[in-house]
Parts: C-alpha cells; structure tokens; sequence
C-alpha cells in the first residue's frame, strides 16, 4: 500500500458513496426482476452493485436462467425501463440525499489541496451531482460510454487518476461495492471500501459508514 503522505487525489464513486442512490437502483432493478420472474436476493442486490445497467439485467436474468428469453431490442427497453423508475427517484432527490459526512470530507480534501475526479459506472451521474449541488465539486468525470470494460476491469479508476494527472499510486479510490475495490486495486490505486466489511475485504482501508470518513482515520489506517 502507499504511503499517506504520497497520495495527491481522491477518485470517487457516486452511488452509495456519495449518496443513497443505490438503494434507488436496487428498486428499479427489482420491479424489474419480478416482472421478468428472477428470484431477488441480498447476493443478487450486493453484487449488483457498481455494475453497468446493461450488464446489471444480464445478471437478473441470468439468476432466473432467463438470458436466452429475450432479444437484444426486448433486453433495451427492460434497461429503458429500469431507467425511467429509476430517474423518477433521481427527480425527488435534494442535497438532504448526501450521505453523512460526505460534504464535510469533500471541503475537507479540497481544501486539503487534493485533487478530486468521479468514477462511476452511472450514465446518469452528472444528473445526479446537480441534484446533491456537487457539481462544482467535480471538474473531472470519467464519462462511462467510452469505456471497453466495466468495474471491476481497472479501466475507469486508471482513468480517474488520468484525468486529475495522477499516478495511480498517488490516488485513494472510494467505493461501496465489492466490483469497484477489485477495480481500485488492480488499478494499483489505494482502496477505500464503505460498507459490509465481509464484502469489501479486499480495501485497503475501511469504514462502516461515510461518516467516519476523514483524512485522520484514512491516515491512520494506511500509516
Ligand atoms: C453504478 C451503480 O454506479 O452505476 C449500479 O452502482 C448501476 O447499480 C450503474 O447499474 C449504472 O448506472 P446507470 O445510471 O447508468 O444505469
Ligand atoms: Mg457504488
């Protein structure tokens, strides 16, 4: 692992980092999941997490062995669908959806000199961080659609650093879900993971709840 003192940038996911988005997904991915008939479970919600939306339905209707009974153009508009439940949520969303801490151990970091970039898989994010008012916050937004691989493929972490003209090695990433510290860490970025730490054994660094997120206790556990 890096040294405290090497690291110059943060690399942020959004949902479930940031904000409670995730439980929105996992809502409209289940609305979906019973219409289709997919069994829906804790591991299925969980590993959901962090993954594309078209990769997302692939795993549901693979959990109900269902992969080969639609085509592609049916596969769109259950995506579609998914999509509009779940911007209806995202519309009702107000800076009162930031997460504990969050605002905090951005002014925090910023005024820490550190450099700052997203890294979500989520076309909807910049929408998203209009919602939160934290667009000021990030200048520098891997934009998902020119991405090869999603997490927990390395590519959009290193791009996070690449965007802030980082090493990876000078940067944390943060995450909530198992795919996105398996990205971090081949990304050879230091790992934050928040949440169930059964789940995100493979940080570097955790906590159970963006609250206990500061530059102290991240210190403290990497030092
Ligand atoms: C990730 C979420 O951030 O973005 C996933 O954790 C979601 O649940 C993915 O499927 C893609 O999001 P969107 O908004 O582009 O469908
Ligand atoms: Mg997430």
């Amino acid at each position: 692992m890096a040294k405290f003192s090497d690291i110059k940038g943060f690399v942020f996911d959004l949902d479930g980092v940031i904000t409670d988005t995730s439980v929105f997904h996992s809502q409209a991915w289940h609305q979906v999941a019973d219409k289709v008939g997919a069994p829906w479970s804790k591991e299925l919600e969980d590993g959901l997490k962090g993954i594309s939306r078209m990769d997302s339905l692939e795993m549901i209707l693979k959990a109900g062995n269902l992969q080969d009974h639609y085509t592609d153009d049916q596969k769109v508009d259950l995506a579609t669908e998914k999509n509009t439940n779940y911007l209806k949520l995202v519309d009702k969303m107000t800076p009162a959806n930031i997460l504990p801490g969050i605002k905090e151990f951005l002014d925090e970091i910023k005024d820490g000199g550190y450099l700052l970039s997203l890294a979500s898989a989520s076309k909807n994010a910049p929408t998203v961080l209009e919602k939160l008012q934290l667009t000021n916050y990030f200048p520098k937004i891997v934009d998902p659609k020119t991405l090869s691989k999603g997490k927990p493929d390395p590519e959009i972490y290193l791009k996070g650093a690449e965007l802030i003209n980082l090493k990876p090695e000078q940067c944390i990433g943060v995450e909530d879900a198992a795919a996105g510290v398996e990205s971090i860490n081949a990304a050879g970025e230091t790992s934050i993971g928040i949440g169930d730490k059964t789940i995100l054994k493979d940080a570097d660094v955790n906590f159970t709840d963006t609250s206990e997120m500061t530059l102290a206790n991240i210190k403290e556990q990497m030092d």
